[in-house]
């Protein structure tokens, strides 16, 4: 089969291919690095972090569905500055690209992390605004136009040369709308989807399974939810996209790619094969090659609607 040139492009940053591990679902990748050599990756999305470290949600907090699971982490990390002091290093010793992941309680608490892991020396920066389970922040700022407008022009306004990458809701009526919004107000990419919300109750107790009640859901059970909000958003805006939500196949990561992403995250797959990013990557590859493509990137946004 013949070699397909797999790099991509965001925003200027090179990605040697498409796959990138998804924030939450890779830690700061010490655990995966047993298994294989982390450079193998396009890019690695941190857990996400908070300006102040957090110990997350009351467990229960994760629970299996059919083809996903739900989760109610709440940010769980040990702050922005331990993650530059201690997991920065780690992951500067492979031939990767960092991606940050932040959320913030106001748009000034991502204006210092920005700052902090600029003059850290990430290579990207993605801003959550689209995490279901926090009270303050979150979800708040990615279902509001003018608010995701607000917290990504402080975070451009803080990120030096760093680009900085807007990560989006399912959980709105029009994706399009925050993305145009996001993009006006300086984005450099826009990563979605984050999970969408859900619930599950023990009919025995009558309880919500999850503490919080309620959670995020990911996994193969939302990849047509993606792939349909990356094809309206990419019909929107400009700005590259990282796809992502219940990836597990390369002919996932295909179809987000045709829907218009430059770059695919993998996210869920990991906790049941660490090697999903691998396999997903070299799926991906050997589709394109069947396909007689030169390079991967020709795949974006070439799907043809009916
Ligand atoms: O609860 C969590 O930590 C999830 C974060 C997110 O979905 O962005």
């Amino acid at each position: 089969m013949p070699d397909v040139n797999l790099a991509v492009n965001l925003a200027g940053v090179t990605l040697k291919n498409p796959i990138v591990v998804a924030s939450g679902t890779f830690g700061f990748g010490r655990e995966y690095s047993r298994f294989y050599d982390l450079g193998e990756l396009g890019g690695i999305c941190a857990k996400g972090l908070t300006l102040h470290p957090r110990e997350g949600n009351p467990a229960p907090r994760i629970a299996e569905t059919p083809m996903g699971i739900l989760n109610s982490v709440g940010l769980q990390n040990p702050g922005v500055d331990a993650f530059i002091r201690e997991e920065l290093p780690f992951l500067r010793q492979f031939d990767v690209k960092v991606i940050a992941n932040i959320s913030g309680n106001t748009p000034e608490e991502y204006g210092v992390m920005c700052e902090m892991l600029a003059d850290a020396g990430v290579d990207l920066i993605e801003v959550n605004i689209s995490c279901p389970n926090v009270k303050a922040g979150g979800l708040a700022y990615g279902t509001r136009p003018e608010l995701a407008a607000e917290v990504t022009e402080t975070a451009k306004a803080h990120a030096g040369n760093v680009p900085v990458m807007v990560k989006l809701s399912p959980n709105v009526t029009d994706i399009a709308q925050i993305a145009k919004a996001a993009e006006a107000a300086g984005a450099d990419v826009l990563s979605l989807i984050n999970t969408l919300r859900g619930m599950r109750i023990d009919t025995k107790t009558r309880r919500p399974v999850l503490k919080m009640n309620t959670g995020g859901l990911s996994g193969p059970a939302v990849l047509p939810v993606a792939v349909r909000m990356v094809w309206e958003v990419a019909q929107a805006v400009r700005v590259p996209i990282l796809g992502m939500g219940g990836v597990s196949k390369g002919e996932d990561a295909a179809q987000l790619m045709l829907a218009g992403a430059s770059a695919v995250a993998v996210g869920t797959a990991c906790f049941a094969d660490p090697f999903a990013p691998l396999k997903v990557r070299d799926e991906l590859a050997a589709l394109a090659a069947e396909q007689k493509l030169s390079a991967i990137s020709q795949l974006t946004g070439e799907v043809k609607p009916w």
